[in-house]
């Protein structure tokens, strides 16, 4: 299958939901039950099942649910045992300590050959406890082979962001393809398999301990814009009937466990509810900005927020800088320079990033942690100060952050890797004394 046939294939595989709404979608006419959720025998001999995503008894705004309707129970499994987490971790991350120094990442190396997306997840740091469910992870990925072995993550839920070559998702739920541009979300606890629709693939990827990534509130901007609720897309119900050995690896409180099943776990046929893995074009985004002067907030970039118990507060932010004009008058339009109590994961799609010169480069990535100064490099400054301040396109990159309430601690491999750059605080050296009274 050509990549333009994949795009097309799973295009029509899945539809727009409105986000978090509740939906269903049946692969075999009749397998859905009608008005039941747990008739006394569900339809065509399939078993029911329900994946709770949220507690019972969580508010209806907030209660994420799906009902499944499969040839086998998911309880019918052997042991798991455990497996080597590899260059895999989860929180808390304790083995090195919090560093307020920049960092900044080259992209992961090239894999091994035969490193499937699973494989070839690498985990950079985070906050938080999977045990508690609260933080985040941020991992990298890179790999040169499609999964044969099915995957599901106890610990949270997984936005994918890929910067290299189209992946295909085969979730319990259904069939997903993301390319570079787009962003795909797999629920806590749901399995899927990882395809690779190019030769290599390589990206992001944000885990979610935390409460379920739902859109921010607008507020003062209205009923539309950011992103849309309908740009959302669900897969159509999709099942897999194979029966022989399938290796299922479950991520669970940190650590893989593996089972070897005597059929695919990815056999629902039918499915209705609202906790459902889905994609999000990020070139559909609806940037907001300044029409008059000064530079917002980059909250006004987000996309998706995990909210906290505190108002406002978010777990973790996933934000994108996305194509835009910039119009603002007697403004430094570039981001300013900051200090946040928030700490920032920058990672870039493609092209280039409008605050810094050189070095952050697609696949690569920046931390910025709590109260870490950091702004536009010298050579940023020196430009945008001086700019004649025309309307101005943005139209070459496409970058993004992951937000995050706590300080992102490093991995040992993360601090010791060969690709993270020496030197990353020379890009603020050189900015000179301007200031003669
Ligand atoms: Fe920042």
């Amino acid at each position: 299958m050509t990549t333009e046939q994949a795009r097309k294939t799973a295009e029509a595989l899945t539809y727009s939901t409105g986000f978090g709404n509740e939906h269903s979608s049946e692969a075999v006419p009749g397998a859905l039950p009608d008005g039941r959720n747990s008739p006394q025998r569900a339809p065509l001999g399939l078993y029911a099942e329900q994946l709770s995503g949220s507690a019972f008894t969580e508010p209806r705004s907030h209660n994420r649910r799906s009902w499944l309707y499969r040839i086998r129970p998911s309880a019918a499994h052997p042991p798991f045992t455990r497996i080597d987490n590899d260059t895999l971790a989860g929180a808390p991350f304790t083995e090195t300590v919090p560093d307020p120094n920049r960092l900044r990442w080259n992209p992961l190396p090239e894999p091994a050959p035969g490193t499937d997306w699973l494989a070839g997840l690498w985990t950079l740091g985070g906050n938080g406890d999977v045990t508690q469910r609260t933080g985040m992870a941020v991992h990298l990925y890179h790999a040169n082979a499609s999964m044969e072995r099915v995957f599901g993550d106890a610990d949270g839920e997984l936005l994918i962001v890929p910067e290299r070559g189209g992946l295909l998702l085969r979730t319990e739920l259904g069939l997903l393809a993301a390319y570079p541009g787009e962003v795909a979300l797999i629920p806590r606890g749901v399995r899927f398999r990882v395809e690779l629709l190019d030769e290599t693939a390589r990206g992001y990827v944000c885990e979610n301990y935390g409460a379920p990534f739902q859109l921010p509130d607008l507020g003062p901007i209205g009923a539309n814009g950011l992103a849309n609720a309908r740009d959302f897309r669900a897969p159509v119900a999709a099942y897999e009937d194979v029966e022989g050995p399938v290796e299922v690896v479950n991520k669970y409180c940190g650590n893989l466990w593996s089972a070897t099943y005597g059929h695919s776990p990815l056999d629902v046929v039918a499915w209705h509810g609202n906790h459902t893995p889905y994609v999000y074009d990020l070139r559909r985004f609806n940037v907001i900005g300044t029409i008059s002067y000064d530079h917002p907030d980059p909250s006004i970039f987000t996309v998706l927020t995990s909210p906290s118990d505190t108002p406002g507060l978010a777990g973790v932010d996933f934000v994108v800088f996305a194509p835009r004009w910039l119009v603002g008058e007697d403004t430094f339009r570039p981001p300013y320079f900051h200090r946040n109590v928030m700490s920032e994961y920058m990672g870039l799609i493609e092209g280039a990033y409008d605050a810094k010169a050189e070095g952050f480069v697609p696949g690569g990535g920046s931390l910025h942690n709590m109260m870490s100064a950091h702004g536009p490099d010298r050579e940023t400054f020196d430009r945008a100060s001086a700019a004649e301040l025309k309307p101005q396109k943005i139209d070459d990159g496409l970058a993004f952050m992951f937000e995050t309430r706590w300080p992102v601690t490093t991995t040992p491999q993360a601090a010791a890797a060969d690709h993270l750059q020496k030197g990353y605080d020379d890009v603020w050296q050189g900015l000179e004394r301007h200031f003669r009274p």
